[in-house]
C-alpha cells in the first residue's frame, strides 16, 4: 500500500502566526489540503498527519478531512526534527508499504511528480528514494550529496555543510519514498548529533547507504513544486505561483484574462468560452460563470453562478445565482441567496438580498430589495426600500409582474403590490396594492404664498 506520512508538527516561527503555519491559505485553501488532495490523486490511500505546535486549530481542520492524526510532543525537553515526526506515525507503516513522506508546508507539489517518484522508486529497486530538484539559490535547504560515480550519498542540512558542500545546488524537497521495513529499521538510529540538535530524517538516507542499500534521488525541473513555506514572503511567493497555475489553465481554455498577474481566481472555479476579465477580480471557489461573460473592476464572486452573457462591473456576489444577459454594477452588492432571471438589471449601489428578481425586472439605481420576490418587468425606480426589519423580525414582500415601484418609494413589509400595480414615487407603503391601481402614500404638498418674504428672509432683493 501507498501511505503518505505529512509532517506538519513543526513551529513555524518565522511565519509570526499565531495559527498554525499549514493553515494559512493559498489561493483560498489552507495549504495542507493541497498536499493532502495531490497525495490522494497520486493513489496514496491512507494519509497520516502529524501535528504539534499549535495543534488545536489544525486537528480541528483535520477531523474534516480523510487523514488519520497523530500527535508530536512539543514540551521543552521533548526532543524535535523531522525522524522524530515521522517516528510519531510509524506505527502505521507495513514494511512491504511504499511510505511517501510529505511536507504539509509544500503545498506546490503536484500529483504527477508524486506518481514518478513512486514509480521511479519502484523501478530502479530503491529502499529509498529522495525527490529533487535543482535550485539557483539552495540556500536554507538541506543539499543532495553524490558519490564521484553520481550514486547518491547524503543529505547534508545547510546549518551543517561544509563550504563546498554549500556550493551543491541540488536540494532535498523534503519529499521521499521509503520502503516501510527500511524506514523502521533506519529512524531507530537517526541521532541529534548536529548543528541543530534535530533528529534530522534525511539521516536515514546515509545510514541505509552504509548498509549497502540501494537509495537513490529522483530530480525534477520544475522546481517550483517544490518551494517551501517558512516565511510570509515564500507564502506570497508560492500563492504567485499557484495563481499562474490556475490562470494558465483558464486560459488554456478559453477564458481572457487581460493581465493574468492582477487576476485572482481560486481553485474549482469554472468559466465559458469567450468570457473576457479585466484586473482587479476576484473568483472564489465553487463558483461558476458562463460564457461571454464581461467582468471589470474590483470585482468579488463568491460561491455563485453566473449564465452567459453577463456583464459585472464593481461588484460583490456572495452565494446567489444569476441568469443570462444580465447587467450588473457598477457597485452592486448581492448578498446571500439572491436569484436573477435573464436580462435583469441591477444598478449603481443597489443592494439586494434574500430574493429573486424576475426576467427583465430592473433596479438601477440606489436601491435596497431585502426579502423580495419581484416578478417579471418591474421597475424599481430610484431610492427605492424595501422595509424588511421591524427592529425584530424581518418580513416579506412580493412584487408581481409589471409592477412600477416609483421612485424613494418604501414597501413595508409583509405587502403584496399585485400585477400592473404602480405606486408613486415618495410613497410609503404600508397596505397590499390591488391589481392594476395606483397607490399614492404621501402627505399632499401645500405652498404657503409669500412665506419668505413674510418672514424677512430675503436679504438682498
Ligand atoms: C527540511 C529538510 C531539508 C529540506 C527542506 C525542504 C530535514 C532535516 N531537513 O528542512 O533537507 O531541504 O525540508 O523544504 O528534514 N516538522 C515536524 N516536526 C518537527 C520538525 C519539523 O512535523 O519536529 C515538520 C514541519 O512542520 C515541516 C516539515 O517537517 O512541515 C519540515 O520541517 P522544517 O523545519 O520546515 O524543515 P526544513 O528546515 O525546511
Ligand atoms: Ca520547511
Amino acid at each position: 500500500m501507498n501511505i503518505g506520512i505529512i509532517l506538519a508538527a513543526g513551529e513555524g516561527k518565522r511565519m509570526k502566526s499565531r495559527h498554525p503555519k499549514v493553515l494559512h491559505k493559498i489561493c483560498g485553501k489552507p495549504m495542507i489540503s493541497y498536499v493532502l488532495e495531490e497525495a490522494t490523486n497520486a493513489n496514496i490511500e491512507k494519509k497520516v498527519v502529524v501535528v504539534g505546535h499549535k495543534k488545536e486549530e489544525l486537528i480541528a481542520y483535520l477531523k474534516e478531512t480523510d487523514s488519520i492524526i497523530k500527535e508530536q510532543p512539543t514540551g521543552t525537553n521533548d526532543p524535535y526534527g523531522t525522524a522524530f515526526a515521522v517516528m510519531q506515525a510509524i506505527d502505521e507503516v507495513e514494511d512491504d508499504d511504499n511510505v511517501i513522506i510529505l511536507c504539509a508546508d509544500t503545498p506546490l507539489i503536484t500529483s504527477l511528480s508524486l506518481r514518478n517518484l513512486i514509480e521511479y522508486h519502484k523501478k530502479t529497486n530503491s529502499i529509498a528514494t529522495v525527490l529533487t530538484t535543482i535550485l539557483e539559490d539552495p540556500t536554507g535547504y538541506g543539499r543532495i550529496i553524490r558519490k564521484s560515480n553520481g550514486d547518491l550519498l547524503k543529505i547534508v542540512e545547510q546549518k551543517d555543510a561544509s563550504e563546498d558542500e554549500r556550493r551543491v545546488n541540488e536540494i532535498n524537497s523534503g519529499i521521499y519514498c521509503f520502503n516501510g521495513k527500511a524506514l523502521k529499521d533506519s529512524i531507530k538510529k537517526i541521532d541529534n548529533n548536529n548543528v541543530q540538535n534535530e533528529y534530522y530524517l534525511t539521516d536515514a538516507i546515509e545510514i541505509l547507504n552504509s548498509l549497502g542499500l540501494r537509495v537513490s534521488a529522483y530530480k525534477i525541473d520544475d522546481f517550483e513544486e517544490i518551494i517551501g513555506v517558512n516565511s510570509r514572503e515564500q507564502l506570497a511567493y508560492a500563492s504567485k505561483i499557484m495563481q499562474k497555475r490556475i490562470n494558465r489553465y483558464h486560459l488554456d481554455n478559453g477564458v481572457t484574462l487581460v493581465d493574468p498577474d492582477s487576476t485572482y481566481i481560486e481553485p474549482n472555479v469554472s468559466i465559458g468560452y469567450d468570457t473576457i476579465i479585466f484586473p482587479g477580480a476576484e473568483i472564489e471557489s465553487g463558483s461558476r460563470i458562463g460564457e461571454n461573460c464581461i467582468i471589470r473592476g474590483i470585482t468579488r464572486i463568491s460561491n455563485s453562478i453566473i449564465g452567459d452573457n453577463c456583464e459585472i462591473e464593481s461588484t460583490l456576489i456572495e452565494s446567489s445565482i444569476v441568469g443570462n444577459n444580465c447587467h450588473i454594477g457598477p457597485f452592486a452588492h448581492l448578498r446571500p441567496n439572491c436569484r436573477l432571471e435573464d436580462n435583469v438589471k441591477i444598478g449603481n449601489f443597489v443592494e439586494i438580498k434574500n430574493s429573486s428578481i424576475g426576467e427583465n425586472s430592473k433596479a438601477a439605481h440606489l436601491s435596497y430589495v431585502g426579502d423580495a420576490e419581484v416578478g417579471k418587468n418591474v421597475n424599481i425606480g430610484c431610492g427605492v426600500v424595501f422595509v424588511n426589519y421591524d427592529g425584530k423580525n424581518k418580513y416579506r414582500s412580493i412584487v408581481k409582474d409589471n409592477a412600477f415601484i416609483g421612485s424613494n418609494s418604501n414597501l413595508v413589509a409583509p405587502v403584496i403590490v399585485e400585477e400592473y400595480g404602480y405606486i408613486a414615487a415618495g410613497s410609503t407603503i404600508t397596505e397590499n396594492v390591488n391589481e392594476g391601481d395606483l397607490s399614492i402614500a404621501r402627505a399632499r404638498q401645500v405652498n404657503i404664498q409669500g412665506w419668505v418674504k413674510k418672514k424677512g428672509l430675503i436679504k438682498h432683493k
